[in-house]
């Protein structure tokens, strides 16, 4: 399976993206997109980094109706990203029709991943708000085994949960995992975090890292050693 490094791009504008890849004399960061670039640029801004030869996470977590849905993601198939995600909340219909409308005639299609509960949710968001009675990690794993079994590829999740993941879903269930920081870098706003060592040891597949290599002083220094700390 294959793994990587998956560089967050959390620019404002195309204009700073594209200088800021400018950097990188050599490599081709496979790269996240979010809503913020996506929003204000719109699909020129894909365009853009995909003819450059990047390799592309669209991180827009799509959720409504199946049909929506389904047509929404056929819209980004052809894109020609790598890898986009949506909530598992939408249900199986929603997952099973989203993975049809990404499959392209040719049958390809980009990496379909889940997202579980927003690390942004607690216990008690979960109890009192969504009126979910299961704890937060029997939540987080049961949607993750409604995302593998509606055909998904993988799920994002904690670092700290990829092992657990993989023991419900299966060794080949993917795992896209933010929340990673070397040893020395700064937390920032990350509670639960983990170094690329650790995260290679425990089964990540995807590493998806933004400050820790934007907010360095050399950004591509920091992304080569994230890639060493990683793949080895
Ligand atoms: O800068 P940092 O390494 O914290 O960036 C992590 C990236 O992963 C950001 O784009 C953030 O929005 C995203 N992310 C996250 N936690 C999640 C899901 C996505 O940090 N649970």
């Amino acid at each position: 399976m294959a793994k990587d490094v998956i560089l967050a791009l959390d620019f404002p504008t195309l204009s700073e993206t594209l200088a800021f890849l400018d950097r990188f004399p050599d490599e081709k960061p496979f790269v996240k997109i979010g809503m913020e670039l996506f929003y204000a640029e719109g699909p020129a801004a894909v365009r853009a980094i995909k003819e450059r030869g990047h390799q592309i996470f669209l991180d827009l977590k799509l959720h409504d109706i199946p049909n929506t849905v389904k047509r929404a993601m056929a819209a980004l198939s052809r894109l020609n990203v790598d890898m986009v995600n949506l909530h598992a909340a939408g249900a199986s219909e929603m997952m099973r029709a989203a993975l049809e409308g990404l499959t392209r005639p040719d049958g390809t299609r980009p990496l379909l991943i889940a997202v579980t509960q927003l690390t942004s949710t607690d216990d008690k968001t979960l109890k009192k708000e969504l009126l979910i009675d299961t704890p937060m990690a029997e939540t987080v794993r049961s949607y993750a085994q409604n995302a593998a079994r509606s055909g998904l590829d993988g799920v994002v999740c904690s670092p700290l949960e990829a092992a657990e993941i993989k023991a419900a879903c299966g060794d080949r269930f993917v795992t896209v995992t933010p929340g990673i920081r070397f040893a020395d870098s700064d937390a920032g706003d990350q509670k639960r975090i983990m170094t690329p060592e650790k995260a290679a040891k425990a089964g990540c597949d995807y590493l998806v890292m933004g400050r820790p290599i934007t907010q360095a002083a050399d950004p591509v220094a920091a992304y080569r050693r994230a890639i060493q700390d990683f793949l080895g």
